[in-house]
């Protein structure tokens, strides 16, 4: 990684920055009149703002809490049948076959698509909800670890993972599972997919279950996602590389899995299964770090992994249609000191031709970006034969710059950040928005404008615009919008009036409310000492970055998924691994059965008004 000094000392420069900011967002935006109205309602961060609802406090439980005049519904819980004719779920007598008809476990990423597909309706549509990865611990009876199942746990631990599709509809102030509906579908690591783009048919990429490098089969480690325009949803392969048993090192691709940073293994699959196992397989792991194309309108379409974007730890992928049409898809890397990608597609975006558009993200180019300190980001081509991603340097094929994305973004110097996690334009002003979640790693002397912070353990949000509005352009504008943490003891930056209850740690997946409001979930708040959950701030006028806190969740849980209906007056949400850090037969909270003989279950909840209108309104 690059390091940079830090003379004069950053802090101070840090400090003069965020003192002017408070001063000049206050001042330019407010006259003097409103300025000292302001002022008065210091603390009072509720009386102002156009988020309009009564901050929880911070305290964990083990419960799930909203505002008052709202309401919470668990929708659909790991376990709970997607088709008709199952049983209830009993914890006890789990197999793969079942667990393949069952809502998978710790959903993350959630996408509301209408029903039907060309409107626009708020009441019925599909959730596509991800299954990022399994607590073994709190998910089988005498709970084991990841690397110690038995050969029908891992089946049914690899059945848990991947993506589910679920026809929902809205019946009076209730939310359903339709069983009966055609189109509920769970996606697993088994299901077959297509690699597509320049590194399908890749030499590197035949395995034992690829002779030809572009057939491959399922998705795991879906993190964050995101929906297209064209009414499909990207799911993002992040933590990938603990799979796979087997020594790593002695393989052929030793170099790109260090790169690609092979870490802990958490589970035995491979002592089962040759598949997942490097010393039978060894190029298998190439076949993940992928963003992944699925058309839930479809059940029997083949998900398509997307090369064209890059293979490394996608949190998330978010796309946007520029004005001339191409699509420009945004991809954090979600590891300490990794980077943050743009992809430009080559083709155009073809309104109400959705055959053309299924294809869109196959070609185009991918960017990697450079943050410069004074407010500009460049964005530097990922291409193979240009600069040095040249033959000298190890890339002999275009194929290799998208398997080895890392290491080419290395060679051209992009910029390390503090673990970015969503990245997702705001349809309200057409500006980037970057969750950077944290990094305690980086050292006083690694600091740059845009991680300016030693030891970042509460993380920031980035906002990034093309001043033109011109999201193909390869140099950008930039600002932190905020830097997370409690303003009582580290140095952070809110609005001045963020409330006791406001304030936040851990940003990781966000979204937006029909009024371009940003919506802030966390994941690992808790070590900050108060609840993960979700906050909502205004963008930008006179309120921007007065972050209020929505939703506060069971302890252990991370908070996931936030996505509201077109109308903006449904919020679904996901709760992921709940009481994480204890186990089956002793949770911190059974939530959200509290029921002795259930253990705790990831669940998708929606929250409403009480009365009906807006959430957060
Ligand atoms: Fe799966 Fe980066 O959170
Ligand atoms: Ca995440
Ligand atoms: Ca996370």
């Amino acid at each position: 990684m690059r390091k940079r000094s830090s003379s004069p000392p950053f802090e101070d420069v840090l400090r003069g920055y965020i003192s002017r900011r408070n001063f000049i967002s206050g001042a330019s935006a407010l006259g003097a009149a409103a300025m000292l109205a302001a002022c008065a309602s210091r603390g009072g961060g509720n009386a102002r703002s156009s988020l309009r609802f009564d901050e929880l406090p911070h305290t964990p439980d083990g419960n799930l809490s909203v505002p008052s005049g709202y309401r919470s519904q668990v929708l659909v819980r790991w376990g709970d049948a997607l088709v008709e004719g199952l049983a209830e779920f009993d914890p006890y007598r789990q197999s793969a076959a079942e667990q393949a008809r069952r809502f998978g476990y710790n959903n993350d990423f959630v996408g509301f698509l209408p029903l039907p597909r060309s409107g626009n309706t708020s009441d019925h549509g599909l959730l596509v909800v991800n299954h990022e990865f399994t607590n073994t611990e709190l998910m089988f009876p005498g709970s084991p670890e990841g690397t110690a199942l038995t050969r029908d746990q891992a089946l049914t631990d690899i059945a848990a993972h991947g993506l589910s599709v679920v026809e929902v509809k809205r019946v009076g102030r209730d939310w359903v599972v339709d069983k009966s509906s055609a189109y509920n579908r769970r996606v697993t690591p088994d299901t077959p997919m297509m690699l597509t783009g320049a590194a399908a048919g890749s030499a590197r990429l035949t395995t034992l279950i690829s002779a030809d490098g572009v057939s491959t089969r399922g998705t795991f480690g879906n993190c964050s996602g995101g929906i297209t325009p064209w009414g499909t949803v990207l799911t993002a392969e992040e933590n990938v590389d603990g799979y796979f048993s087997g020594d790593y090192q002695a393989t052929a691709e030793a170099e790109n899995y260090a790169r690609f940073g092979v870490q802990r293994r958490y589970k035995n699959w491979g002592e089962h299964f040759a598949r997942w196992n490097l010393d039978h397989n060894p190029r298998e792991l190439l076949h993940a770090g992928w963003v992944v194309e699925i058309d839930p309108y479809n059940p029997a379409s083949t998900p398509k992994k997307r090369t064209a974007l890059g293979r490394f730890k996608h949190e998330g992928c978010n796309v946007f249609i520029n004005r001339d049409g191409r699509v420009v898809a945004y991809s954090g890397d979600d590891q300490a000191f990794e980077y943050m990608y743009k992809f430009v597609s080559k083709n155009t975006y073809q309104v109400n031709e959705r055959a053309a558009n299924l294809d869109l993200l196959q070609e185009g180019r991918l960017f990697v970006a450079r943050f410069l300190q004074e407010g500009t980001v460049r964005w530097l081509p990922l291409e193979y034969g240009v600069g040095p991603l040249t033959q000298e340097n190890g890339f002999h094929h275009p194929a290799d710059v998208l398997l080895d994305t890392r290491k080419a973004a290395d060679l051209l110097g992009a910029t390390p950040m503090d673990r970015p996690e969503d990245i997702e334009v705001n349809p309200g002003n057409g500006r980037v928005y970057a969750m950077l979640t944290n990094n305690p790693a980086r050292r006083p002397d690694q600091l740059d404008a845009a991680n300016p912070r030693p030891h970042n353990s509460h993380g920031q949000i980035i906002e990034l615009w093309p001043p033109d509005g011109d999201h193909s352009r390869e140099e950008f504008r930039w600002d932190l919008f905020l830097l997370a943490g409690n303003p009582a003891d580290t140095l952070t930056l809110y609005h001045p009036h963020t409330s006791e209850r406001g304030w936040l740690s851990c940003p990781d997946n966000c979204t937006f409310d029909a009024l371009g409001n940003l919506w802030i979930a966390s994941d690992g708040a808790q070590a900050a000492g108060i609840a993960d959950g979700l906050w909502a701030t205004e963008v930008s006028g006179q309120y921007r970055a007065l972050t209020k806190r929505f939703m506060r969740i069971p302890r252990g849980a991370e908070m996931c998924g936030p996505c509201f209906t077109p109308d903006g007056e449904n919020l679904f949400c996901a709760v992921q691994h709940p009481a994480a850090g204890s186990t089956f037969a002793a949770p911190s909270t059974r939530w959200p059965d509290f029921n002795a003989a259930m253990p705790p279950r990831p669940a998708v909840v929606v929250t409403r008004k009480t009365g009906g209108g807006r959430v957060g309104s």
